[in-house]
Protein backbone atom coordinates (compact mmCIF):
# COMPACT_ATOMS: atom_id res chain seq x y z
CA UNK A 1 0.00 0.00 0.00
CA UNK A 2 1.54 3.31 -0.42
CA UNK A 3 2.43 5.18 2.36
CA UNK A 4 3.94 8.37 0.74
CA UNK A 5 2.25 11.53 1.73
CA UNK A 6 2.00 14.15 -1.49
CA UNK A 7 3.83 17.51 -1.22
CA UNK A 8 2.23 20.45 -1.98
CA UNK A 9 4.42 23.43 -2.06
CA UNK A 10 3.51 27.13 -1.30
CA UNK A 11 4.98 30.13 -3.70
CA UNK A 12 6.63 31.90 -0.76
CA UNK A 13 7.98 35.46 -0.99
CA UNK A 14 11.27 36.51 -0.33
CA UNK A 15 10.16 38.59 3.06
CA UNK A 16 8.55 35.16 3.91
CA UNK A 17 11.82 33.20 4.16
CA UNK A 18 14.10 36.04 5.84
CA UNK A 19 11.18 35.59 8.97
CA UNK A 20 11.00 32.18 8.68
CA UNK A 21 15.11 31.88 8.51
CA UNK A 22 15.34 33.65 11.80
CA UNK A 23 14.37 31.99 14.57
CA UNK A 24 15.94 34.98 17.12
CA UNK A 25 13.72 37.30 15.11
CA UNK A 26 10.61 34.69 15.71
CA UNK A 27 11.73 34.90 19.67
CA UNK A 28 11.75 37.90 19.81
CA UNK A 29 8.50 39.20 18.72
CA UNK A 30 6.94 36.00 20.80
CA UNK A 31 8.15 37.35 23.70
CA UNK A 32 6.64 40.76 22.96
CA UNK A 33 3.96 39.62 21.33
CA UNK A 34 3.01 36.10 22.35
CA UNK A 35 1.48 33.14 19.96
CA UNK A 36 0.65 32.83 17.33
CA UNK A 37 1.38 36.09 15.83
CA UNK A 38 0.03 37.17 11.91
CA UNK A 39 2.54 39.29 10.27
CA UNK A 40 1.73 41.47 7.11
CA UNK A 41 3.94 42.83 4.19
CA UNK A 42 2.68 45.75 3.03
CA UNK A 43 4.84 45.89 0.05
CA UNK A 44 3.26 42.97 -0.87
CA UNK A 45 -0.44 44.37 -0.62
CA UNK A 46 0.97 47.34 -2.58
CA UNK A 47 2.18 44.99 -5.91
CA UNK A 48 -0.80 43.35 -5.89
CA UNK A 49 -2.66 46.50 -6.21
CA UNK A 50 0.22 47.84 -8.63
CA UNK A 51 -0.84 44.77 -10.84
CA UNK A 52 -4.68 44.98 -10.56
CA UNK A 53 -4.22 49.20 -11.65
CA UNK A 54 -1.53 47.88 -14.42
CA UNK A 55 -3.76 45.93 -16.31
CA UNK A 56 -6.73 48.53 -15.67
CA UNK A 57 -4.64 51.59 -17.54
CA UNK A 58 -4.18 49.19 -20.32
CA UNK A 59 -8.09 49.79 -21.19
CA UNK A 60 -9.64 52.86 -21.96
CA UNK A 61 -12.86 52.44 -19.82
CA UNK A 62 -12.77 54.03 -16.12
CA UNK A 63 -12.49 52.04 -13.48
CA UNK A 64 -12.18 51.64 -9.51
CA UNK A 65 -10.69 49.34 -7.30
CA UNK A 66 -12.03 48.68 -3.14
CA UNK A 67 -10.26 46.62 -0.86
CA UNK A 68 -12.98 43.87 0.38
CA UNK A 69 -11.76 44.73 3.78
CA UNK A 70 -13.81 41.55 5.27
CA UNK A 71 -10.73 38.90 3.79
CA UNK A 72 -8.42 40.66 6.75
CA UNK A 73 -9.32 42.79 9.72
CA UNK A 74 -5.87 44.34 10.19
CA UNK A 75 -6.11 47.83 10.56
CA UNK A 76 -2.77 49.18 8.66
CA UNK A 77 -4.11 47.40 5.36
CA UNK A 78 -6.93 50.26 5.32
CA UNK A 79 -3.95 53.21 5.31
CA UNK A 80 -1.85 51.38 2.74
CA UNK A 81 -4.69 50.92 0.80
CA UNK A 82 -5.90 54.44 0.26
CA UNK A 83 -2.07 55.40 0.36
CA UNK A 84 -2.14 53.06 -3.22
CA UNK A 85 -5.20 55.17 -4.68
CA UNK A 86 -7.46 52.50 -4.07
CA UNK A 87 -10.67 52.43 -2.07
CA UNK A 88 -12.63 50.38 0.77
CA UNK A 89 -15.63 48.06 0.33
CA UNK A 90 -16.78 47.62 4.08
CA UNK A 91 -19.29 45.06 5.13
CA UNK A 92 -20.64 45.57 8.55
CA UNK A 93 -21.13 49.23 10.55
CA UNK A 94 -17.78 48.64 13.16
CA UNK A 95 -15.68 48.59 9.37
CA UNK A 96 -17.18 51.30 7.67
CA UNK A 97 -16.63 53.43 11.56
CA UNK A 98 -13.22 52.48 11.31
CA UNK A 99 -12.56 54.04 7.91
CA UNK A 100 -14.18 57.10 8.53
CA UNK A 101 -12.28 57.70 12.05
CA UNK A 102 -9.31 56.93 9.59
CA UNK A 103 -10.24 59.98 7.47
CA UNK A 104 -10.65 57.80 4.30
CA UNK A 105 -12.62 60.18 2.35
CA UNK A 106 -16.14 59.49 1.12
CA UNK A 107 -15.64 58.86 -2.57
CA UNK A 108 -13.03 55.56 -1.63
CA UNK A 109 -15.67 54.08 0.45
CA UNK A 110 -18.76 51.82 -0.20
CA UNK A 111 -21.16 49.66 2.01
CA UNK A 112 -21.93 46.18 0.84
CA UNK A 113 -23.01 44.82 4.24
CA UNK A 114 -25.48 41.72 3.73
CA UNK A 115 -27.17 43.34 7.09
CA UNK A 116 -27.25 46.73 7.12
CA UNK A 117 -28.86 48.17 10.76
CA UNK A 118 -30.50 51.70 10.96
CA UNK A 119 -27.53 52.87 12.48
CA UNK A 120 -25.38 51.76 9.67
CA UNK A 121 -27.26 52.94 7.32
CA UNK A 122 -27.17 56.28 8.91
CA UNK A 123 -23.83 56.57 9.07
CA UNK A 124 -23.48 56.09 5.07
CA UNK A 125 -26.00 58.51 4.37
CA UNK A 126 -25.07 61.31 6.75
CA UNK A 127 -20.92 61.06 5.28
CA UNK A 128 -21.88 60.56 2.10
CA UNK A 129 -20.85 57.18 1.84
CA UNK A 130 -22.94 54.75 -1.32
CA UNK A 131 -24.56 52.00 -0.27
CA UNK A 132 -25.12 49.15 -2.32
CA UNK A 133 -28.87 48.16 -1.69
CA UNK A 134 -30.21 44.35 -1.10
CA UNK A 135 -33.64 44.48 -0.80
CA UNK A 136 -37.22 46.89 -0.55
CA UNK A 137 -36.91 47.16 3.34
CA UNK A 138 -32.52 48.91 2.98
CA UNK A 139 -34.55 50.81 0.23
CA UNK A 140 -37.12 52.22 2.40
CA UNK A 141 -35.13 52.44 5.41
CA UNK A 142 -32.69 54.88 3.24
CA UNK A 143 -36.09 56.84 2.12
CA UNK A 144 -36.73 57.48 5.79
CA UNK A 145 -33.30 58.51 6.69
CA UNK A 146 -32.79 60.22 3.56
CA UNK A 147 -36.08 62.85 4.17
CA UNK A 148 -35.37 63.17 7.96
CA UNK A 149 -31.89 64.01 7.43
CA UNK A 150 -32.58 66.06 4.17
CA UNK A 151 -29.12 64.78 2.24
CA UNK A 152 -29.60 62.75 -0.64
CA UNK A 153 -28.54 59.22 -0.24
CA UNK A 154 -26.10 57.53 -2.60
CA UNK A 155 -27.15 53.73 -3.90
CA UNK A 156 -25.90 51.24 -6.09
CA UNK A 157 -28.47 47.98 -6.57
CA UNK A 158 -26.93 45.18 -5.90
CA UNK A 159 -28.54 42.58 -8.75
CA UNK A 160 -28.55 38.81 -9.36
CA UNK A 161 -30.36 36.25 -10.39
CA UNK A 162 -28.40 36.19 -13.89
CA UNK A 163 -29.11 33.52 -17.00
CA UNK A 164 -25.85 31.54 -17.61
CA UNK A 165 -26.44 28.61 -20.31
CA UNK A 166 -30.12 28.77 -20.01
CA UNK A 167 -30.34 28.29 -16.06
CA UNK A 168 -30.59 31.53 -13.78
CA UNK A 169 -27.91 32.04 -10.94
CA UNK A 170 -29.36 31.69 -7.94
CA UNK A 171 -28.50 34.13 -4.63
CA UNK A 172 -29.78 34.73 -1.67
CA UNK A 173 -28.15 38.68 -2.31
CA UNK A 174 -29.96 41.13 -4.47
CA UNK A 175 -33.50 42.26 -6.29
CA UNK A 176 -34.14 39.71 -8.92
CA UNK A 177 -32.44 41.48 -12.23
CA UNK A 178 -36.13 40.48 -13.82
CA UNK A 179 -37.29 42.93 -11.51
CA UNK A 180 -35.32 45.92 -11.72
CA UNK A 181 -37.12 47.60 -14.38
CA UNK A 182 -40.37 47.33 -12.18
CA UNK A 183 -38.45 48.55 -9.05
CA UNK A 184 -37.18 51.37 -10.51
CA UNK A 185 -40.52 52.24 -12.42
CA UNK A 186 -42.61 52.21 -8.70
CA UNK A 187 -39.69 53.50 -6.71
CA UNK A 188 -37.08 55.88 -8.32
CA UNK A 189 -40.23 58.54 -9.03
CA UNK A 190 -40.49 62.58 -9.31
CA UNK A 191 -41.66 62.20 -5.89
CA UNK A 192 -38.64 60.12 -4.89
CA UNK A 193 -36.06 62.00 -7.25
CA UNK A 194 -34.86 64.40 -4.02
CA UNK A 195 -34.15 61.06 -1.80
CA UNK A 196 -31.54 58.99 -3.81
CA UNK A 197 -28.68 58.97 -6.27
CA UNK A 198 -29.06 55.90 -7.80
CA UNK A 199 -25.62 55.57 -9.28
CA UNK A 200 -24.87 51.95 -10.73
CA UNK A 201 -25.34 48.49 -10.15
CA UNK A 202 -23.43 45.99 -8.35
CA UNK A 203 -23.26 41.85 -8.29
CA UNK A 204 -20.84 38.97 -6.16
CA UNK A 205 -21.11 35.96 -7.70
CA UNK A 206 -20.04 32.60 -6.04
CA UNK A 207 -17.45 30.45 -7.52
CA UNK A 208 -14.52 31.59 -9.92
CA UNK A 209 -16.08 31.41 -13.20
CA UNK A 210 -14.93 34.03 -15.99
CA UNK A 211 -17.26 33.68 -18.19
CA UNK A 212 -20.21 33.62 -16.22
CA UNK A 213 -18.49 37.07 -14.67
CA UNK A 214 -18.80 38.62 -18.51
CA UNK A 215 -22.31 37.44 -19.07
CA UNK A 216 -23.59 38.84 -16.12
CA UNK A 217 -21.86 42.06 -16.75
CA UNK A 218 -23.03 41.84 -20.51
CA UNK A 219 -26.95 41.63 -19.33
CA UNK A 220 -26.22 44.35 -16.78
CA UNK A 221 -24.88 46.62 -19.50
CA UNK A 222 -28.31 45.25 -21.61
CA UNK A 223 -30.09 46.94 -19.00
CA UNK A 224 -28.09 50.36 -18.36
CA UNK A 225 -29.04 50.35 -21.89
CA UNK A 226 -32.78 50.26 -21.79
CA UNK A 227 -32.59 52.40 -18.52
CA UNK A 228 -30.47 55.02 -19.73
CA UNK A 229 -32.72 56.48 -22.38
CA UNK A 230 -35.10 57.67 -19.86
CA UNK A 231 -34.27 59.80 -17.07
CA UNK A 232 -31.88 57.77 -14.87
CA UNK A 233 -28.02 57.20 -15.40
CA UNK A 234 -26.09 54.30 -14.26
CA UNK A 235 -22.47 55.21 -14.02
CA UNK A 236 -20.34 51.81 -12.54
CA UNK A 237 -20.84 48.33 -12.80
CA UNK A 238 -19.49 46.94 -9.26
CA UNK A 239 -18.78 43.18 -10.15
CA UNK A 240 -17.44 42.56 -6.29
CA UNK A 241 -14.70 40.08 -5.74
CA UNK A 242 -13.64 36.53 -6.28
CA UNK A 243 -10.74 36.92 -8.27
CA UNK A 244 -9.06 33.80 -8.14
CA UNK A 245 -5.37 33.35 -7.23
CA UNK A 246 -2.80 31.47 -7.03
CA UNK A 247 -1.01 29.16 -3.98
CA UNK A 248 0.53 26.07 -4.91
CA UNK A 249 3.77 26.24 -6.94
CA UNK A 250 3.38 22.56 -9.10
CA UNK A 251 0.31 21.43 -11.00
CA UNK A 252 1.89 18.09 -10.66
CA UNK A 253 1.45 18.58 -6.92
CA UNK A 254 -1.94 19.79 -6.97
CA UNK A 255 -3.11 16.68 -9.52
CA UNK A 256 -1.64 14.00 -7.10
CA UNK A 257 -2.33 15.46 -4.22
CA UNK A 258 -6.27 15.40 -5.78
CA UNK A 259 -6.00 11.26 -7.06
CA UNK A 260 -3.98 10.31 -3.98
CA UNK A 261 -6.86 11.73 -1.37
CA UNK A 262 -9.43 9.70 -3.58
CA UNK A 263 -7.33 6.88 -3.09
CA UNK A 264 -7.16 7.35 0.58
CA UNK A 265 -11.14 7.83 0.63
CA UNK A 266 -11.64 4.83 -1.44
CA UNK A 267 -9.11 2.94 1.28
CA UNK A 268 -6.32 1.92 -1.83
CA UNK A 269 -3.52 3.71 0.11
CA UNK A 270 -2.89 5.07 4.04
CA UNK A 271 -4.82 7.83 4.53
CA UNK A 272 -3.21 11.24 4.47
CA UNK A 273 -5.86 13.07 6.24
CA UNK A 274 -7.03 13.12 9.85
CA UNK A 275 -9.63 10.62 10.23
CA UNK A 276 -9.14 9.77 6.62
CA UNK A 277 -11.55 13.13 5.74
CA UNK A 278 -12.16 13.17 2.29
CA UNK A 279 -12.62 16.82 2.40
CA UNK A 280 -15.65 16.92 0.47
CA UNK A 281 -14.94 13.46 -1.34
CA UNK A 282 -16.85 10.49 -0.30
CA UNK A 283 -17.11 6.63 -0.55
CA UNK A 284 -20.04 5.44 -2.25
CA UNK A 285 -19.46 1.91 -2.57
CA UNK A 286 -16.37 1.79 -3.83
CA UNK A 287 -16.65 4.88 -6.06
CA UNK A 288 -16.15 8.41 -5.34
CA UNK A 289 -18.78 10.63 -5.00
CA UNK A 290 -18.99 14.71 -4.20
CA UNK A 291 -15.98 16.90 -4.84
CA UNK A 292 -12.81 18.27 -2.93
CA UNK A 293 -14.61 20.93 -0.21
CA UNK A 294 -11.69 23.32 -0.61
CA UNK A 295 -10.65 26.44 -2.17
CA UNK A 296 -9.10 25.66 -5.82
CA UNK A 297 -5.22 26.16 -4.34
CA UNK A 298 -3.61 25.67 -8.10
CA UNK A 299 -4.68 28.72 -10.52
CA UNK A 300 -2.82 29.16 -13.94
CA UNK A 301 -5.55 31.78 -14.63
CA UNK A 302 -5.65 34.32 -11.35
CA UNK A 303 -5.35 37.92 -10.67
CA UNK A 304 -4.44 40.28 -13.99
CA UNK A 305 -5.21 37.23 -16.96
CA UNK A 306 -8.36 36.24 -15.07
CA UNK A 307 -9.93 40.03 -15.13
CA UNK A 308 -8.56 39.97 -18.76
CA UNK A 309 -10.81 36.64 -19.42
CA UNK A 310 -13.75 38.16 -18.05
CA UNK A 311 -12.88 41.60 -20.00
CA UNK A 312 -12.54 39.41 -23.14
CA UNK A 313 -16.37 37.54 -22.99
CA UNK A 314 -18.16 38.70 -25.74
CA UNK A 315 -21.82 39.06 -26.48
CA UNK A 316 -24.19 37.82 -29.22
CA UNK A 317 -22.95 40.61 -31.35
CA UNK A 318 -19.40 39.60 -30.80
CA UNK A 319 -18.88 42.90 -28.72
CA UNK A 320 -16.16 42.40 -25.92
CA UNK A 321 -16.88 43.43 -22.29
CA UNK A 322 -13.96 46.09 -22.11
CA UNK A 323 -15.11 47.62 -26.16
CA UNK A 324 -19.02 48.01 -24.42
CA UNK A 325 -17.81 49.46 -21.25
CA UNK A 326 -15.91 52.08 -23.01
CA UNK A 327 -18.64 52.76 -25.66
CA UNK A 328 -21.35 53.43 -22.73
CA UNK A 329 -19.20 55.25 -20.39
CA UNK A 330 -19.96 52.78 -17.49
CA UNK A 331 -17.13 52.57 -14.86
CA UNK A 332 -16.51 49.06 -14.20
CA UNK A 333 -15.86 48.64 -10.08
CA UNK A 334 -13.73 45.77 -8.67
CA UNK A 335 -13.78 44.49 -4.77
CA UNK A 336 -10.90 42.14 -4.89
CA UNK A 337 -10.26 40.68 -1.43
CA UNK A 338 -8.26 37.44 -0.90
CA UNK A 339 -6.58 38.80 -4.24
CA UNK A 340 -5.32 41.19 -2.97
CA UNK A 341 -3.72 39.44 0.12
CA UNK A 342 -1.82 37.03 -2.27
CA UNK A 343 1.83 37.09 -0.18
CA UNK A 344 0.80 39.37 2.02
CA UNK A 345 0.74 37.53 5.83
CA UNK A 346 2.05 34.77 7.83
CA UNK A 347 0.57 33.13 10.75
CA UNK A 348 3.30 31.79 13.07
CA UNK A 349 2.30 29.46 16.19
CA UNK A 350 5.33 28.17 18.82
CA UNK A 351 5.08 24.14 19.73
CA UNK A 352 3.51 23.22 22.56
CA UNK A 353 3.95 19.85 22.88
CA UNK A 354 4.51 16.77 21.04
CA UNK A 355 2.42 13.41 21.99
CA UNK A 356 1.69 10.03 19.85
CA UNK A 357 -1.84 8.89 20.26
CA UNK A 358 -2.98 5.43 20.32
CA UNK A 359 -3.07 4.87 16.48
CA UNK A 360 0.75 5.92 16.47
CA UNK A 361 0.25 9.45 15.13
CA UNK A 362 2.69 12.36 16.32
CA UNK A 363 0.61 15.40 17.12
CA UNK A 364 2.25 18.33 17.89
CA UNK A 365 0.35 20.76 19.59
CA UNK A 366 0.94 24.64 19.13
CA UNK A 367 0.13 27.30 20.74
CA UNK A 368 -2.84 28.33 18.47
CA UNK A 369 -6.50 27.23 17.93
CA UNK A 370 -8.71 26.27 14.83
CA UNK A 371 -10.15 29.51 14.39
CA UNK A 372 -7.06 31.18 13.89
CA UNK A 373 -6.62 29.59 10.32
CA UNK A 374 -9.57 28.66 9.40
CA UNK A 375 -12.10 29.47 6.35
CA UNK A 376 -15.23 28.71 4.55
CA UNK A 377 -12.66 25.74 2.44
CA UNK A 378 -12.18 22.42 4.16
CA UNK A 379 -8.24 22.42 4.77
CA UNK A 380 -5.77 24.71 3.76
CA UNK A 381 -3.36 22.50 1.39
CA UNK A 382 -0.31 24.55 1.82
CA UNK A 383 2.86 22.95 3.26
CA UNK A 384 4.00 24.51 6.41
CA UNK A 385 7.69 25.97 7.60
CA UNK A 386 9.43 24.49 10.60
CA UNK A 387 11.80 26.80 12.33
CA UNK A 388 13.62 24.94 14.28
CA UNK A 389 16.00 25.98 17.51
CA UNK A 390 18.27 22.95 17.36
CA UNK A 391 17.99 21.74 13.42
CA UNK A 392 19.80 18.13 13.21
CA UNK A 393 21.67 17.28 10.15
CA UNK A 394 20.87 13.65 10.61
CA UNK A 395 17.83 14.14 12.05
CA UNK A 396 14.72 11.42 11.05
CA UNK A 397 11.61 12.41 8.63
CA UNK A 398 8.47 12.13 10.78
CA UNK A 399 4.92 12.47 9.88
CA UNK A 400 2.80 14.97 12.13
CA UNK A 401 -0.44 16.18 12.81
CA UNK A 402 -0.74 19.95 14.35
CA UNK A 403 -3.42 19.95 17.07
CA UNK A 404 -4.59 23.65 18.29
CA UNK A 405 -5.91 24.98 21.46
CA UNK A 406 -9.39 24.58 21.65
CA UNK A 407 -11.01 21.58 24.21
CA UNK A 408 -12.77 20.26 20.32
CA UNK A 409 -11.60 16.82 18.96
CA UNK A 410 -11.44 18.91 15.57
CA UNK A 411 -8.94 21.28 16.90
CA UNK A 412 -6.88 20.01 14.11
CA UNK A 413 -5.20 22.73 12.60
CA UNK A 414 -4.24 21.35 9.56
CA UNK A 415 -6.35 18.36 8.14
CA UNK A 416 -3.85 16.93 6.07
CA UNK A 417 -0.86 14.70 7.43
CA UNK A 418 2.51 16.65 7.21
CA UNK A 419 5.94 15.20 6.72
CA UNK A 420 8.75 16.93 8.27
CA UNK A 421 12.42 16.60 8.23
CA UNK A 422 13.01 16.11 11.96
CA UNK A 423 10.58 16.32 14.52
CA UNK A 424 10.11 19.95 16.54
CA UNK A 425 11.28 20.47 20.21
CA UNK A 426 8.63 22.52 22.17
CA UNK A 427 9.54 26.24 21.28
CA UNK A 428 10.72 25.70 17.51
CA UNK A 429 7.82 27.67 15.13
CA UNK A 430 5.46 26.45 12.67
CA UNK A 431 5.16 29.22 9.71
CA UNK A 432 1.81 28.53 8.13
CA UNK A 433 2.54 31.18 4.93
CA UNK A 434 0.10 32.88 2.80
CA UNK A 435 -2.92 33.24 5.42
CA UNK A 436 -3.77 37.01 4.83
CA UNK A 437 -6.79 36.32 2.69
CA UNK A 438 -9.59 35.30 4.88
CA UNK A 439 -7.33 32.02 6.53
CA UNK A 440 -5.92 34.56 9.67
CA UNK A 441 -9.15 36.40 10.46
CA UNK A 442 -12.46 35.42 9.11
CA UNK A 443 -13.48 32.90 12.14
CA UNK A 444 -11.20 33.99 14.87
CA UNK A 445 -12.97 33.38 18.28
CA UNK A 446 -11.65 33.95 21.64
CA UNK A 447 -13.55 30.69 23.20
CA UNK A 448 -11.59 29.90 26.49
CA UNK A 449 -10.88 33.66 26.55
CA UNK A 450 -7.59 32.93 24.34
CA UNK A 451 -6.71 36.52 23.39
CA UNK A 452 -6.73 37.58 19.67
CA UNK A 453 -3.88 36.39 17.71
CA UNK A 454 -1.73 39.98 17.34
CA UNK A 455 -0.82 41.52 13.91
CA UNK A 456 1.60 42.89 12.87
CA UNK A 457 3.20 44.52 9.33
CA UNK A 458 6.16 44.88 7.82
CA UNK A 459 7.34 47.70 5.96
CA UNK A 460 9.76 47.83 3.33
CA UNK A 461 12.18 44.97 1.59
CA UNK A 462 15.48 44.32 3.91
CA UNK A 463 18.76 42.04 3.60
CA UNK A 464 17.89 41.29 7.33
CA UNK A 465 14.57 42.46 9.44
CA UNK A 466 15.07 42.59 13.19
CA UNK A 467 12.20 43.42 16.04
CA UNK A 468 11.96 47.72 15.26
CA UNK A 469 10.83 46.34 11.88
CA UNK A 470 7.49 44.89 12.68
CA UNK A 471 4.69 47.61 13.66
CA UNK A 472 1.56 46.97 15.58
CA UNK A 473 -1.69 48.84 14.78
C1 LIG B 1 -19.89 41.68 -1.95
C2 LIG B 1 -18.51 41.11 -1.92
N1 LIG B 1 -17.50 41.82 -2.45
C3 LIG B 1 -16.23 41.35 -2.42
C4 LIG B 1 -15.92 40.13 -1.87
C5 LIG B 1 -14.48 39.69 -1.86
O1 LIG B 1 -14.28 38.52 -2.56
P1 LIG B 1 -12.81 37.89 -2.69
O2 LIG B 1 -12.16 37.98 -1.38
O3 LIG B 1 -13.04 36.49 -3.12
O4 LIG B 1 -12.10 38.69 -3.73
C6 LIG B 1 -16.94 39.35 -1.32
C7 LIG B 1 -16.64 38.06 -0.71
O5 LIG B 1 -17.44 37.30 -0.26
C8 LIG B 1 -18.29 39.85 -1.35
O6 LIG B 1 -19.29 39.15 -0.82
Amino acid sequence: MNTKLPKLEPITSEWMFKFINNYELQESLFKSYESPINIHSLDAFSRNIKEYQEILATYNFNSKIFFARKANKFQNLITAAVANGIGVDTASYEELKQCIDLQVSSDKLISTAAIKSRKLLELAIKNKVLLVIDNQDELDQVAQIAREYNIKAKIGIRISGFYYEGNKLLSRFGFDIDDIENLLQNYFTEANEHLFNIEGFHFHLDGYSTSQRGESIHQTLDLIENLNSSKTSFKFIDIGGGILMNYLRHQNEWNLFKTELQDAVLENREPLTYNNDGLGYTNRNGQIEGDLATYPYYNENSKASFLKEILDTTNDSSKAVYQRLEQLNIELRLEPGRSLLNQVGITAARVAHRKVDARGNHLIGLEMNMSQMKSSSADFLLDPFVSYNNPIKEAEPVEVYFTGAYCLERDILLKRKIELPQLPEIGDTIIFVNTAGYMMHFFETEAHLFKRAQNLSVLGRKEHYTFDDFKTE
